[in-house]
């Protein structure tokens, strides 16, 4: 059994340490980039409160043999959109551009997808292998402005401790 929780009220720096402490054990030795995404998941799930999905999008070819697109990888949370282009909606601009996006109030981003229609913010981080996105990983919130620059900078550490591992 593995039972890795958050200790009660962390501090953000140490929840994300322990995340990524978390994530890291779970992680280390295993080759399959599925069942690490799906793990870690499930972490971003148990440590992070308030939030109303959790997981990835992984880059791979579109349906009709066109350019990139993301496609729906291993999440927590209500059924959601299966592709994505690279700069539509929060994750296509956070792949497109290879830069986190914080967004306070998805209403007020452009082009933005509505999986569930009770996502009010959301933290897009790409995950970058040797200079390029091979995912992206995205947490919504019901609650408005629900991420901070803590946030972004715990799951960057996340997405480059799992760059060669999913
Ligand atoms: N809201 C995202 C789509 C993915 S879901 O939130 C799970 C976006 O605008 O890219």
């Amino acid at each position: 059994m593995y039972d890795f929780m958050p200790a009660a009220q962390s501090a953000a720096a140490d929840l994300y340490r322990d995340l990524l402490a978390a994530a890291d054990a779970l992680t280390a030795g295993e080759p399959d980039a599925v069942a690490n995404m799906a793990n870690v998941a499930a972490l971003l799930w148990e440590f992070l409160p308030d939030l109303n999905w959790a997981g990835f999008y992984r880059v791979g070819p579109a349906k009709a043999g066109g350019a990139e697109e993301l496609v729906l990888g291993p999440f927590v949370g209500r059924p959601a959109c299966i592709r994505i282009p690279f700069g539509t909606g929060v994750c296509g601009t956070a792949a497109q551009s290879r830069a986190t996006q914080l967004v306070a109030d998805v209403h007020a981003f452009p082009g933005h997808i509505a999986c569930d229609a009770a996502s009010a913010s959301e933290l897009v981080v790409p995950v970058l292998r040797d200079g390029a996105v091979i995912a992206v990983i995205d947490l919504d919130s019901p609650t408005p402005a629900r991420f901070t620059a803590e946030d972004a900078a715990g799951i960057e550490a996340l997405a480059t401790m799992l760059a060669a591992r999913i």
